[in-house]
Parts: structure tokens; C-alpha cells; sequence
């Protein structure tokens, strides 16, 4: 498997990447050290030119036809070669690079909360694990979130035990440039983890970190986002009134439809 920065510039600059050794690894870290990433290059350029939209996608400062452009051609070489971007999904994404974008004038408009993380809710297959790992490359390192699922988390913890919950919360921080940093996580497919059979009840140990994360989004600001197939009221039978309304604290639900086209066949 090639490695991923090569890639990357490959989907941007497919009539580069063969002979310029430019954004190789060893030089994409020396990048990322300067905190710039390709994409945030590509990012900023795109900030740039702004360009109009049909009413919902208008934005100054997201080029959408490019940013579609782009997770296609990166989704077809990491996810599927089959991968594609379906009009109906459009909104959903545009959604989401508002968010990742902080365009705030957009933000206001759709509800969107800049200081807060996404929760991305919307039934089995329909591609909510799949943009969050694409639109993780559209990040600079230091605004990029770690994807780690919830039942892996489950499984840890049932190994390794209770330093699992302080792990992924209390001590979930980096050193970053000398200074320590809340690592952002994105945990997916919250939920799938309650059919794991265990002699305690496994969805406490994301409702405790979830819980934690809470407290440490108030005073760190650390950021959470999650992806789920339960619905709000799901959410509630799962993990409790309590942890439902937290979670709504800290991120911004955004929502495929109940009927969204399952894209695993
Ligand atoms: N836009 C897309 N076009 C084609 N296939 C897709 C697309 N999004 C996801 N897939 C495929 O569909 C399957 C389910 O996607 P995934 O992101 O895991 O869904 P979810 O997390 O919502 O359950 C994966 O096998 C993925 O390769
Ligand atoms: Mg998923």
C-alpha cells in the first residue's frame, strides 16, 4: 500500500506526483512541522478564489466543485474504486466542510456550532465512516481528529480496563509545539459496541468516556466527534437521558436521511 501522502498528491497533483519527489513522506512531514499540510495548501489556495454556488452550497469561502472533485478522486483510491458523490449527499457534505472550513457565515445559516465537534448520524452503509476519514485529509495535523472505533474501545477496555476510559479523556492530549494539546477523536459507530457480550454493560464504557469528554470540552476544549446508525431516541435507550443531552453539548448533530441510498452495494 502506498503511502498516504503520496497519494494524496497524487489525487491534487496527478501531473506531479510521478516525477516530482516533492511531497513525498519524508517531506510532507517536514511540512506538516511548518503546520501546513498539502491539502491545507490546497485548503487556503481554494479560500482564495471562492466562486458561486446554487442557494443551499453558497459559500465564499468553500470552492464546493472543487471540494467534491477532490473527496471523489480520494475516495475512489482509499475507500472504493467505486466511490462516488451522489447529489442527494451533497448537502450533508457541504455541511461538513462548513463546519471543517469554520465558515462562519454558513455556519450561522445551517445551525452550525464552530466551537462544538459532529456527530454523524444516518443509517448502516451510508458513508458516514467513509467521509470522516476523507475529510480528515482536507485537515491541517493540527486540526486532524483521530478515528478509533467504539467497539475497539470496548474491547480495550475489557482487556486493559479502566486506564482505557482515561485514555481516550482525561489524558487524551498530545505535546504540540511544546505544548499540551486535547487530542480530538473521532469515535465511530457509537452503539455497535451494546451488542458486545460482557459481564458489565460495555456501553457504559463510551457513556464514561463520552461523560468525561463533556467535562473536558468545557474546560479544555477538546474536541469529540462521533458517528453513529442509532437515532436520538436510540442514543437515550442506550446510554441514558443524561449522556444523550451532553453529547448535544458538545457536538453538532448532522443528520443523513432515515431513507439515505446504502452504498455497500
Ligand atoms: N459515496 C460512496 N460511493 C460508493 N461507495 C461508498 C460511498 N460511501 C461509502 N461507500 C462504500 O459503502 C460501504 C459503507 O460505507 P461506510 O462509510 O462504512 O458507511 P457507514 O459508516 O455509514 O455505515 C463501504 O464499503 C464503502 O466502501
Ligand atoms: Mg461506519
Amino acid at each position: 500500500m502506498q503511502k498516504i501522502s503520496e497519494t494524496i498528491s497524487q489525487v491534487l497533483n496527478p501531473e506531479t506526483s510521478t516525477q516530482e519527489p516533492a511531497k513525498t513522506m519524508a517531506n510532507r512531514s517536514k511540512s506538516s512541522l511548518e503546520g501546513e499540510s498539502v491539502l491545507h495548501e490546497y485548503r487556503d489556495a481554494q479560500r482564495a478564489e471562492g466562486v458561486q454556488k446554487p442557494e443551499d452550497v453558497q459559500s465564499n469561502i468553500i470552492q464546493f466543485d472543487k471540494c467534491l472533485e477532490f473527496l471523489e478522486k480520494a475516495g475512489k483510491e482509499y475507500i472504493s474504486p467505486k466511490f462516488q458523490i451522489w447529489k442527494e449527499d451533497h448537502l450533508i457534505i457541504f455541511k461538513l466542510l462548513v463546519y471543517f472550513y469554520q465558515d462562519k457565515p454558513n455556519a450561522e445559516k445551517h445551525g452550525i456550532d464552530l466551537h462544538k465537534g459532529i456527530l454523524l448520524s444516518g443509517p448502516v452503509g451510508c458513508g458516514k465512516t467513509s467521509l470522516m476519514t476523507l475529510l480528515r485529509f482536507m485537515l491541517a495535523p493540527k486540526e486532524q481528529y483521530i478515528i478509533k472505533s467504539a467497539r475497539d474501545i470496548t474491547l480495550e477496555f475489557i482487556q486493559d480496563g479502566y486506564p482505557v476510559i482515561n485514555k481516550y479523556s482525561k489524558a487524551a492530549f498530545q505535546q504540540t509545539s511544546g505544548e499540551l494539546t486535547p487530542k480530538a477523536y473521532c469515535f465511530d459507530d457509537l452503539g455497535v459496541e451494546s451488542n458486545i457480550k460482557y459481564y458489565g454493560n460495555p456501553t457504559n464504557v463510551m457513556a464514561e468516556i463520552l461523560l468525561s469528554r463533556h467535562d473536558m470540552f468545557i474546560s479544555r476544549h477538546m474536541l469529540t466527534h462521533t458517528t453513529t446508525n442509532l437515532s436520538a431516541s436510540e442514543i437515550e435507550s442506550c446510554y441514558g437521558n443524561r449522556v444523550r443531552s451532553r453529547l448535544r453539548e458538545i457536538m453538532n448533530v448532522i443528520a443523513f436521511d432515515k431513507g439515505s441510498k446504502d452504498k455497500r452495494v
